[in-house]
């Protein structure tokens, strides 16, 4: 069984108020977009690595990641993925994460990967932690709702039936698109190291984040 994980990376990372993308912005002294590289590349069950990168964005992964498998994204999240998945053709599961995720434990991907015996798709969740109320003010049941992260993990054939049939307008992770197609996909444990980098305070926080872990 052949698992391939693709790491996309073809954002601008507008929002960050990074100088450089926010995936090849350091942190913690590294380049993001190298964490969950170096944790992807290390896990036994998966057998390759490929970041989609932006066009133009050649010389800042080379160095990022030296020698790094890539692959050209689009302009899209959903249109990386689909980059990131023609050159993943021959694998059987398939990993998807963020860049912008940069702390990913092996924990999360063993999770991920133990749910797609019984399932199409598998996703990491969190809860949510405030209390909600809709744009009139009304109460939400927050116990019934989830926070999505990456990496999401798929059968790659449920994950091609879902890109290729796919109707809706953007979608910002693939999992909508499985369920969409009538696939499984299965909530697992998700991690509060893995929040997404987003805005210019998110690096200070990651840092703090990763700073307690290893202390
Ligand atoms: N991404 C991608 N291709 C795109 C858009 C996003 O590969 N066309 C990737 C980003 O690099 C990131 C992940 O998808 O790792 C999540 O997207 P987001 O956090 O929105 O990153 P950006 O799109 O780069 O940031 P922004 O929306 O602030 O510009
Ligand atoms: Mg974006």
């Amino acid at each position: 069984m052949t698992t391939v994980a693709l790491i996309v990376a073809a954002g601008k990372g507008e929002r960050s108020g990074s100088a450089l993308p926010k995936q090849f912005a350091p942190l913690a002294g590294r380049p993001m977009v190298a964490w969950s590289h170096a944790t992807l590349a290390a896990h036994s069950a998966v057998d390759e690595v490929i970041v989609v990168i932006g066009a133009g964005q050649e010389a800042m992964l080379a160095a990022a990641l030296p020698g790094a498998r890539h692959v050209t994204g689009g302009a899209r999240r959903q249109d990386s993925v689909r980059a990131g998945l023609d050159a993943a053709a021959g694998a059987d599961r398939i990993l998807i994460h963020d860049a912008a995720r940069p702390f990913l434990s092996p924990a999360v991907i063993d999770r991920l990967l133990a749910a797609l015996d019984t399932h199409d798709g598998a996703v990491p969740v969190l809860p949510v932690p405030d209390t909600l109320v809709s744009q009139d003010g009304t109460p939400v049941d927050r116990a019934a709702l989830r926070r999505v992260q990456t990496p999401q993990a798929f059968r790659a054939p449920a994950l091609a039936r879902a890109h290729g049939g796919w109707q809706g307008g953007e979608a910002t992770d693939d999992a909508q698109m499985v369920r969409a197609a009538g696939g499984s996909v299965a909530l697992v444990e998700g991690d509060t190291m893995l929040e997404k980098v987003t805005y210019p305070a998110d690096f200070a926080a990651a840092e703090a984040r990763v700073a307690m872990e290893t202390r």
